[in-house]
């Protein structure tokens, strides 16, 4: 049987969220990844290092006594964000950054920067303390088309934000569009991008074509086909600058399947095996490791995994259904099969 061994996996880009949901999305993860970095978009947000100390021991509780697994935290970046609390960020081991969501962006970022543009006295704290940005990056001007919005975040103050911060560490999230790949590739050291299982495995004719597909609705929304063979190219590329996120962000069946759908995809359950499956779609499985267990570490700074995962080749079906917090979610490729099972993990 045709089996792939690899150092073990982190994940660079996760929601959680709190509760008994975390019963289950903490061990969903876990169960594969070593590290993973938590976004804060909770209601309210976590916009203090000790909320974020809070947080994470909660998720903390949530682990199962076999399992190990490091939550590395981010604080919800808003426009009154202080340079004192960027410092104590700095200070404090298990926050790894800010993550920055335009107001209005996404789910949960009614907080978020209303005025990017004034930011630079953060932004530039921000790069003195060696705290990396993390970044939505996507604008929310009502008559800026949703496709575009992403490109024009770019033009209008990503280019920016870097070339003012020189030293500043910036991670573009999730990203959707040949212009970020393009972006990103071209930029300065000290610049990366994160890239999702749905944005290389889907296009928006996915999301849009014999009826709306609400569990493939995630923000940034899925683009056209160009783009997504854009991702799929710079993530087997081999460079560095790019790596493994997932944006696992899971939402009840009813809220998605609702007149004003939620936007997330829950691929915690199927994370690993659904870039597997894509790797092996490009017959680029030696590229799948680098991508999954070591560039995201190098860039962050973080010593690679020192155990692996094996997966075989061997068919399965992802559930239908997950029942958590007494309610029924639907993840990520419900009802579809994939290649690569996870075979071993020593979680
Ligand atoms: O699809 C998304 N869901 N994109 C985001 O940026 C946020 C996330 C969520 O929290 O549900
Ligand atoms: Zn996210």
């Amino acid at each position: 049987m045709q089996t792939i061994t690899m150092i073990r996996p982190d994940d660079w880009h996760l929601h959680l969220r709190d509760g008994a949901l975390l019963h289950e999305t903490v061990p969903a993860t876990a169960r594969v990844f070593h590290r993973a970095v938590v976004m804060p978009n909770l209601v309210p947000p976590v916009t203090t290092v000790k909320a974020a100390m809070a947080y994470r021991e909660r998720i903390l509780a949530a682990l199962p006594a076999a399992m190990t697994f490091q939550p590395l935290m981010t604080l919800y970046l808003t426009q009154t964000t202080s340079v004192d609390e960027i410092r104590a960020a700095a200070e404090n081991p298990h926050v790894i950054g800010f993550k920055l969501y335009p107001a209005g962006a996404t789910t949960n970022s009614s907080a978020g920067v209303t005025a990017v543009a004034e930011m630079g006295y953060v932004f530039e704290a921000m790069a003195e303390f060696g705290v990396p940005l993390l970044i939505h990056g996507e604008v929310t001007e009502s008559h800026i088309d949703i496709f575009d919005r992403e490109k024009v975040f770019i033009d209008r103050y990503l280019r920016h934000i870097v070339e003012q911060h020189p030293r500043l560490k910036v991670i573009l999230e999730h990203i959707t569009t040949a212009d970020a790949a393009d972006f990103v590739r071209e930029a300065r050291d000290g610049v990366a991008a994160t890239i999702t299982p749905q944005h290389l495995l889907m296009n928006r004719n996915d999301l849009l074509v014999g009826g709306v597909r609400p569990h493939n609705f995630c923000l940034p929304v899925l683009k056209r086909r160009s783009h997504q063979e854009a991702l799929q190219q710079a993530a087997i590329s081999g460079n560095p600058k790019f790596f493994l996120g997932t944006d696992s962000a899971p939402h009840a069946r009813h809220k998605k399947e609702a007149a004003c759908g939620c936007a997330g995809c829950y691929s915690a359950p199927a994370a690993i095996e659904l870039y597997a499956e894509f790797f092996a779609q490009m017959d680029a499985l030696d590229k799948l490791e680098n991508f999954a267990s070591r560039f995201g570490a190098e860039f962050y700074g973080f010593p690679l995994n020192t155990d692996t995962i094996t997966l075989v080749k061997q068919e399965w079906t992802v559930p239908e259904l997950i029942h958590a917090d007494d309610e029924p979610f639907v993840p990520y490729w419900a009802g579809e099969s994939l290649m690569w099972t996870l075979a071993d993990s020593s979680n």
